[in-house]
């Protein structure tokens, strides 16, 4: 006899995750940690050079990181001032770092013989990390997982068809539902959830929603972790909790059907997710800090990736940036948590970003390239509100206008705030101007 199952509320009217500390937070760490450490060139290099089964085996033989210390990962995240941490739990290869009752293909059954999730989330959660989970939807190891024609290690392969004889892919949707069920149940509490990713193509090929099953997906998060976050890659119309951006910059606040939306930036420092040995394009302190910035001004988040080595370790190029990083946060983090994208009454002067702190009433000045003496800040907003300022990293005080002198030469509107900066450059990467308003 058929089971009545209890009326399910439609995905747009499902109650949504809990994003009131993600708003506040802004800055986490990425982690994309697998097998793919070893080759050492992209965590795509299956598909890239067309790798099958047989011959990935031997990163599965030697996938041992004896060097591996969580603690040390979160230490690193915690100085550069970042709050919470997304981490790869399998991606596209289809390997595990958790002890799966449903697969063999896990970090258990490597050299390392151990379950690697279970203390990253220790160390992270000991640090007051919020938690986040990758879940890769994709898996070119399982082997009901249908090959596509146009991604993958068998993308070019004479005989995928052959090879796709006998594919189930709802019995993968099946293994994919019982981990995602098996990471939200037996790891604690689970703050974020990112599934990576749909490419549904007009003719049907690729694969989407109906791949996945994700619509039921979506409920399994929501009754297990009703507070968790859910990214957006499931192909789902709604439902999800906030967007991403992927190694891009929206150019302005995110906007769905006209209306704000929870969003977030991912970015690498070189290009690859995974440790990349020979990756050149490596991005500066500067650079990286712009970013976070940026994402901030415009009422996002970044989660900045690390890609750790197979020994375990966040290599020196890493560890140099997160430093830097830190540096600037230990600082300026005032002009990061808490805050938004400025309301739009005050006009953003050039070569800078404004963030905004509505709680405390204070505005942020970013400046990306240092102004001559004046900043002039333009709207009356500014003229009528702006009752203190100062340099944010020595709390040195901005006057506010400019000497008669000065005034004299320069075409002063009434409309606009003049602050006298000093003529030498603060020695911050990215210095900041916080004004106090009424
Ligand atoms: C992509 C890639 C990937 C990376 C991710 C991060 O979809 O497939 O390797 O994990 O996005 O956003």
């Amino acid at each position: 006899m058929a089971r009545l199952s209890p009326p399910s509320l439609p995905l747009r009217d499902l109650p949504r995750g809990d994003a009131s500390w993600f708003v506040r937070d802004r800055f986490g760490l990425f982690l994309h940690w697998g097998l793919y450490a070893l080759p050492a060139r992209h965590e795509w290099v299956r598909d890239r050079e067309g790798i099958s089964e047989e011959a990935y085996e031997k990163y599965f033989r030697r996938f041992d990181p004896d060097l591996y210390d969580p603690g040390a990962w979160a230490d690193a995240a915690a100085n550069a001032g970042m709050k919470y941490f997304v981490v790869t739990t399998k991606h596209h290869e289809g390997f595990c770092l958790w002890d799966s009752k449903h697969t063999e293909y896990k970090a258990t059954n490597t050299p390392t013989g151990r379950d690697l999730l279970r203390p990253m989330l220790e160390a992270f959660r000991a640090r007051d990390f919020r938690v986040g989970l990758y879940h890769s939807l994709i898996d070119w190891h399982h082997p009901h997982f249908v090959l596509d024609p146009h991604i993958g290690p068998y993308k070019s392969h004479p005989d995928r068809k052959k090879l796709n004889r006998g594919r189930n892919q709802a019995k993968y949707a099946a293994y994919l539902h019982a981990q995602v069920r098996e990471l939200l149940t037996e790891f604690g509490r689970v703050d974020i959830l990112w599934f990576d990713f749909s490419y549904p193509k007009p003719d049907g090929s690729g694969k989407g929603r109906s791949d996945w099953k994700s619509e039921e997906l979506l409920r399994l998060v929501r009754e297990l972790q009703p507070h968790a976050l859910l990214n957006d890659r499931l192909d789902l119309p709604c439902g999800w909790d906030f967007k991403t951006f992927e190694q891009t910059q929206p150019r302005e606040g995110v906007r769905v059907n006209g209306k704000p939306v929870v969003w977030e930036a991912c970015q690498t420092f070189s290009g690859s997710w995974g440790y990349h040995r020979d990756e050149m394009t490596w991005r500066s302190v500067d650079d990286l800090l712009r970013t976070l910035v940026d994402c901030v001004s415009k009422g996002g988040n970044l989660l900045l990736n690390v890609g750790p080595t197979g020994r375990g370790e966040f290599d020196e190029r890493v560890l140099a940036r997160l430093s830097g990083i830190g540096e600037w946060m230990k600082r300026h983090s005032r002009s990061i948590y808490g805050c938004t994208q400025a309301p739009a009454e005050f006009a953003c002067p050039r070569d800078a970003r404004l963030t905004w702190n509505p709680e405390k009433k204070r505005l942020y000045v970013h400046l990306f390239a240092w102004p001559y003496k004046h900043l002039h800040l333009d709207g009356e907003a500014y003229v009528k509100r702006v009752e203190y300022a100062q340099l944010l990293h020595d709390a040195s005080e901005v006057r506010l206008g400019l000497d008669a002198w000065h005034a004299k030469q320069v075409a002063l509107s009434r409309k606009a705030l003049v602050l006298t900066l000093p003529v030498v450059r603060p020695n911050a990467t990215v210095p900041v101007v916080e004004l106090f308003l009424k």
